[in-house]
């Protein structure tokens, strides 16, 4: 089992989830960041940390959703790991109620670092 980030995710990115995570398994998109589902410990503590519900048990993904599954999976091991908290995008506040993100808004680069330096 994993937890799964999902598009509500993508172009909010508070980065209040890596803060908690025991086993740094966060790994930082350009806009969106993913779990490792081979680390994932199913701890459950990035749950609720993360202010708009972006993070889900992949055994309770709505039926919209569970395509995250495969997409966390994918890009895990392409991103770099992110363990502390950055500065979100400045324009983030704007983007928590957009529905259906992806996949027009989903940027499939790594993040660019100095972001949460
Ligand atoms: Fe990390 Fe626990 Fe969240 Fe898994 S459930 S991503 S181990 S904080
Ligand atoms: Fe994304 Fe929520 Fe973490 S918006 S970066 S899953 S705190």
């Amino acid at each position: 089992m994993t937890f799964v980030v999902t598009d509500i995710c993508i172009k909010c990115k508070y980065m209040d989830c890596v803060e908690v995570c025991p086993v740094d398994c966060f790994h930082e998109g350009e806009n969106m960041l993913v779990i490792d589902p081979e680390e994932c410990i199913d701890c459950t503590l990035c749950v609720p940390e993360c202010p708009i519900d972006a993070i889900f048990d992949e055994e309770d993904l709505p039926d919209e959703l569970v395509k995250f599954t495969a997409i966390n999976a994918e890009y895990a091991p392409q991103w770099p790991v992110i363990d502390h908290k950055g500065t979100p995008p400045p324009d983030a506040s704007e983007w928590e109620d957009v529905q259906d993100k992806y996949p027009e808004h989903f940027d499939t680069s790594p993040a660019a670092r100095g972001n949460d330096e």
